[in-house]
């Protein structure tokens, strides 16, 4: 096969996450790479909360439009992300007038709203939905946030019924980072089996594969699989890059210094990869996808969380100004030797 979507036609959706750009048609080079290899898209920000609705009753459509219009003219099963999140969702949906915290009862109907009206839009054609992004601190415990504070556990099932309502033919997900931690993904596992217990459609964990080229290890990630697969939901590893610069989140048991600032370990490589460091990038695409393959009965899609290097968010994450290499495509939109090595894992 010469594509990713031929060579796992057998086993997965494998896609990529688009920016405003790609969406909208302003970078044809990417465009073709993207028509080319996946056979399934994600918005990497425009139907975030801030992005497709900014204001009170203002919602900016035109991207997310043309989004969906790409996917569906290139059959491509086309995902949405995010609906309810703590990040990229303005403070004016908390707070009223006077900038006091809303009562439980506005902060659910204004999520009803969002919903209904978002999903609502693209309902049919927008075919599975990241209904609730990162609720979970790595413990499994629920994490604090302005919804979880003024709604209480309640806001994860009325999330979901209120996105079954407004499309019901959608597939709908939970998804979140770390979850190669066991304490984390059986803290997914448990807000499915509550959905499933008060009868509110859920159909898959979304494992974001934000990773580093040592760190989680393959049987760390294969065990989330088979405990994921286990609580009879699918499981998608979405968001997927490897980052090949240190990064205090990827060092494991490592302390994470919060406050760390630029620190030329992160812009190691502005001249080029080292072939080294190619080579070690190359090993670690060929060993995912070699677990990925084998529970492919288990895993419904692969995302890459951009297309080339020069569209990733880890040049500009966690600190801005780096050079990142993280993806299959190089800047200039050549394969690298790890794309042929994930091709040839199929
Ligand atoms: C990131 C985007 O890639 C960036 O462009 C944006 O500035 C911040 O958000 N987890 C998620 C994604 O679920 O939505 C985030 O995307 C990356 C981490």
């Amino acid at each position: 096969p010469q594509t990713l979507k031929e060579a796992f036609e057998d086993d997965f959706y494998v896609g990529a996450a688009l920016n405003y750009r790609q969406a909208n048609g302003n970078a044809p080079q990417a465009t073709e790479i993207i028509k080319e290899q996946f056979n399934t898209v994600s918005p990497e920000n425009l139907l975030k909360w801030e992005s497709v609705h900014p204001k009170p009753g203002i919602f900016n459509f035109e991207p997310a439009d043309k989004y969906v219009a790409l996917g569906q003219q290139n059959n491509m099963f086309v995902v949405g992300h995010t609906l309810v999140w703590h990040n990229q969702t303005p403070t004016w949906v908390f707070e009223d007038e006077q900038g006091n915290a809303v009562s439980k009862e506005v902060l659910l109907q204004r999520m009803q709203e969002h919903i209904d009206t978002v999903a609502g839009r693209y309902r049919g054609k927008i075919n599975g939905w990241d209904v609730v992004n990162e609720a979970l601190n790595d413990d499994g415990t629920l994490r604090q946030s302005k919804w979880l504070n003024i709604i209480g556990e309640e806001f994860l099932e009325k999330a979901f019924q209120f996105a079954h309502e407004a499309a019901p033919d959608a597939e709908l997900y939970y998804n979140d980072y770390n979850m190669w931690k066991p304490e984390k993904r059986d803290g997914a596992i448990r807000i499915v089996r509550n959905l499933q217990n008060k009868g509110i459609k859920v159909d898959g964990i979304g494992m974001q594969g934000h990773w580093g080229l040592e760190n989680p290890s393959i049987e760390q990630i294969e065990a989330s699989i088979e405990a994921i697969a286990q609580a009879g939901v699918k499981v998608m590893i979405t968001e997927l890059d490897i980052d090949v610069l240190p990064n205090p989140s990827n060092r494991q048991g490592a302390d994470i210094d919060a406050t760390f600032e630029f620190d030329e370990r992160y812009n190691l490589y502005t001249t080029g990869l080292p072939d080294s460091v190619q080579q070690k990038l190359t090993q670690r695409y060929t060993d995912i996808f070699d677990l990925f393959r084998k529970h492919s009965d288990k895993i419904s899609r692969i995302t890459f969380w951009g297309v080339t290097d020069n569209d990733s968010w880890l040049n500009d994450w966690p600190i801005k100004g780096r050079t990142s290499y993280p993806m299959l495509f190089d800047r200039n939109y050549q394969p690298k030797p790890a794309f042929n090595a994930v091709i040839n894992t199929a």
